[in-house]
């Protein structure tokens, strides 16, 4: 789907986006910009902005930057049509349905297809599950006490004996063997051609949060290995953004969400009446699924086995769920392992009753710390009081931190005061710093990318500065081209950017990434905007988004011109015509001795 430039731009106006990330992450107001934590990054220190002024957001901490469409190609993993769509939705604008040269976005396409097959596969496993020949499923669910109306509300099926009827039946609905495979259905094998990638399984199809198919689990029926048997990542299914059960349970209605680990216990719950159960699927926890719960409810009662494994699955989620800021508590099901166990032995009202009593994870975390420590022995009992404090660090909010200061002094029997000065000088020390590890490369790899990774810069350095100073522009014009930016999309950004300039219009940032579809363009063109801020910042001083345009050095200025000047005569010297190299050549030897009123 193509919209025009002028559609594109009058959705993203109508839409302010501090509201739509506050929707996200929860932002605070910090001078004249919101700070929040950055969901692309691990952090504990806020190094996320977004200024209603410019209608953009940066993370001084891992250089995302961009406007309100590519805050939802990132967050949401939407292509660009789908983020105008989303946006012209939530400000009640209707879209043409197919423009007039009825071009679609390739990435688009593809992901429509893929869901397709999906959908047809998920169809076909659920009438198999209830054929005769499907008998062997149904008897399997029937066993584990599912209802058919349960079946049917999670679209439950099943893969016979060879797998290869639903790759039969993909064909018939016109899917390619390219599509099945990539949808993550079939393998393919240079000899044996396409072979279904789930068989003699029960089938859980896994949705997102529009209810659509994105991926599947199959189960053995009874003893085997693997016991659960999932679709790859692929385009269309991220792992670590999702969660089994989100889509129903987000309209519950319920003030929480119970997050378990697996697919029969999210069913198991639902069954009994708890619609706000969700399970991660197949691996740990992520801060992206936090973020997606946090989308509707602040609370999780986490449900995790009570072993040793579970535990530590528990502590970590209790971990990121309060970096996301939210509150997680602790389900105790003992003597059983899962909550579908539970459910079958005890029943849904002590179910609710454990629900009700469910331990806050701070005690939680605590009450583990407390059992690594023998409380007898006096070094042993300060190691656990110094361990206390540094977990209280991890309490941003002052008045918070003071409340389980007080009560766990109070449950440990530890002198308040002390504990609060341990507390202070951990703060102090700076636990807080965010570490950045280096990356290791081969050198000329990494030579190489230093180098690029300095042009990019000074392209964008450069064009910032000529946007903020229209009087540096017109004594440069005639020895600049949009050319000279060398690489995509600083050759577009710089085109647009001149055409304003030389309209003596004003320029719209915000407006100005819309004109760029593929997210990473976005972010560099973006970071245009943005490049002097970080320089202010990595001289030390306070984080700031303003417009402090302040004093540019000739001397700086002049050598982020020629940089790109010359990496613009490097290019052109391998395939330009001469007179045009030469030009070039020109335009540098003025360029160096110019004389620029900064
Ligand atoms: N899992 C997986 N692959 C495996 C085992 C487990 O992907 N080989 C994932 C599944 O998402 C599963 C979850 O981990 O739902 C929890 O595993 P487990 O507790 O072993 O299974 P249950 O969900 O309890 O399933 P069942 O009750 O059928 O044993
Ligand atoms: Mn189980």
């Amino acid at each position: 789907m193509y919209y025009s430039e002028e559609l594109v731009e009058e959705i993203r106006s109508q839409c302010d986006i501090v509201d739509l990330i506050s929707g996200y992450v929860s932002l605070k107001k910090k001078g004249s910009n919101y700070f929040g934590l950055c969901p692309f990054h691990n952090e504990k220190s806020g190094s996320f902005s977004v200024s209603r002024e410019r209608q953009m957001f940066h993370c001084f901490g891992c250089g995302v930057s961009g406007n309100a469409y590519t805050f939802l190609m990132k967050y949401e993993n939407f292509t660009f049509p789908e983020s105008v769509q989303f946006l012209a939705q939530r400000a009640g604008i209707s879209l043409p349905e197919e423009s007039a040269d009825g071009r679609m976005e390739e990435k688009e396409k593809r992901r429509k297809e893929l869901l397709a097959v999906n959908k047809d596969a998920a169809t076909y496993f659920y009438y198999a599950l209830r054929d005769p020949s499907g008998s062997q499923g149904l008897a399997y669910f029937q066993g584990r006490q599912l209802s058919e109306e349960t079946m049917h509300r999670f679209g439950l099926g099943y893969a016979d004996k060879s797998g290869k009827k639903v790759i039969a039946y993909l064909r018939s609905k016109g899917h390619s063997d390219e599509a099945i495979r990539d949808a993550g259905l079939a393998e393919f094998h240079e000899k044996y051609g396409l072979s279904g990638k789930f068989w003699n399984r029960v089938m859980f199809p896994i949705q997102d949060i529009g209810n659509r198919v994105i991926g599947f689990g199959g189960r053995v029926m009874g003893e085997g290995e693997p016991k659960y048997l999932n679709s790859p990542e692929t385009e269309i299914f991220n792992k670590r953004r999702n969660l089994y059960g989100m889509n129903y349970a987000r309209t519950s209605r319920k003030d929480h969400v119970i997050l378990c680990e697996g697919y029969m216990d999210v069913i198991a719950m639902h069954q009994a009446g708890f619609n706000q159960a969700v399970a991660s699927l197949g691996t740990a926890f992520t801060d992206q699924q936090a973020m997606l719960i946090g989308r509707y409810v602040r609370n999780v009662i986490l449900s995790y086995d009570s072993d040793e494994a579970g535990t530590k699955a528990a502590l970590r989620a209790i971990g990121i769920l309060r970096q996301a800021g939210l509150s997680g508590k602790v389900l105790n099901l003992k003597p059983y392992k899962d909550p579908d166990e539970f459910i079958k032995n005890l029943g849904k009202e002590e179910f609710e009753k454990r629900l009700k009593e469910a331990e806050n994870g701070f005690y939680f975390e605590i009450a583990q710390l407390a059992a690594g420590y023998d409380q007898t022995d006096p070094d042993q009992k300060t190691q656990f009081h110094n361990a206390l404090a540094r977990k209280l660090c991890s309490f941003s909010q002052e008045i918070e931190r003071e409340n389980y200061l007080q009560a766990i002094a109070e449950k440990y029997f530890i002198n308040p005061q002390i504990l609060r000065e341990a507390v202070i000088s951990y703060a102090a020390a700076g636990m807080e710093k965010v570490e950045v590890k280096p990356r290791v490369l081969p050198a000329a790899q990494r030579q190489k990318e230093v180098r690029e990774k300095k042009l990019t810069r000074s392209c964008q350095l450069l064009l910032g500065w000529l946007c903020d100073r229209p009087r540096l522009y017109r004594q440069l014009a005639d020895h600049l081209k949009p050319s000279d930016f060398k690489e995509e999309p600083f050759v577009k950004a710089a085109e647009l950017i001149f055409e304003k300039l030389d309209k003596e219009e004003e320029l719209n940032p915000a407006a100005l990434i819309s004109c760029f579809e593929e997210e990473e363009d976005q972010r560099l063109v973006a970071e245009i905007f943005h490049a002097r801020d970080d320089v202010l910042q990595w001289d030390g001083q306070e984080q700031t988004e303003d417009k402090q345009i302040g004093k540019i050095d000739q001397k700086v200025f002049r050598e982020v011109l020629l940089s790109v000047k010359n990496a613009a005569y490097e290019e052109m010297a391998k395939t330009a015509p001469l007179a045009e190299v030469m030009a070039c050549k020109k335009d540098i030897e003025k360029l160096s001795s110019l004389k620029i009123e900064m």
